[in-house]
């Protein structure tokens, strides 16, 4: 596995993590969606996040080993869990880097499955709305991206949440960086409603 672990990461949640997320949040406001188990009610899937490099910083070679390791494990889905697209997120529903850094790289057949994805900040330093459009699900069926919303996948529920407008200093001492945040003002409202979701 060690070879996994260069950047962009791969990473593998472990059941318990995701059981202590379940009894901590309840389902009121969120987006659901179904991911049916395999017929003998197991599951499988790979988490990515920290990988839109247009394949390079070693993107392409993790996607091939995601392939692999794809096959072996009958992925039924990815999860990507933001940063989707560096440096800066996309310029639009129409920015190239959409095939450069996803349809043209995840070109395995274990990975032609459902990719869900949630922004990332430097996600939130684009056009956030094109990640979000349903327009990228016409160019690539596999592409889900929202803000946060459940997966309920029978033996296991997923909870995706948007935790970026969550810090502060993205707000108060945002650099040289510009964040698109629309979507998210008022921003008490926003993180409010999430919490009552917590
Ligand atoms: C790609 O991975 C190789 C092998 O781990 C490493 O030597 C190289 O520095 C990486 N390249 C980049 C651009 O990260």
């Amino acid at each position: 596995m060690a070879a996994f672990w260069n950047k962009p990461v791969l990473l593998c949640l472990t059941l318990s993590a995701i059981l202590s997320l379940c009894s901590v949040l309840s389902t009121a406001e969120f987006q659901q969606f179904e991911q049916d188990p395999k017929a003998d009610g197991s599951l499988s899937f790979l988490v990515v996040g920290d990988w839109g490099r247009r394949g390079g910083f070693n993107q392409s070679e993790v996607a091939v080993q995601m392939g692999i390791i794809g096959e072996k494990l009958d992925i039924d889905f990815v999860i990507s869990t933001g940063d989707n697209f560096y440096d800066g997120g996309l310029k639009g529903v129409d920015d190239p880097a959409f095939d450069e850094s996803f349809t043209n790289i995840y070109t395995a057949p274990s990975l032609q499955k459902q990719w869900y994805n949630v922004l990332g900040n430097h996600d939130y330093r684009g056009d956030v709305m094109a990640q979000l459009s349903p327009i990228l699900t016409k160019l690539d069926s596999r592409w889900l991206c929202l803000r946060s919303f459940i997966l309920n996948a029978e033996i296991v529920e997923f909870f995706f949440v948007d935790t970026t407008p969550f810090v502060d200093k993205y707000f108060k001492d945002p650099k040289d960086d510009v964040y698109d945040w629309r979507g998210v003002l008022p921003r008490k409202q926003y993180l409010s409603n999430i919490l009552k979701v917590v």
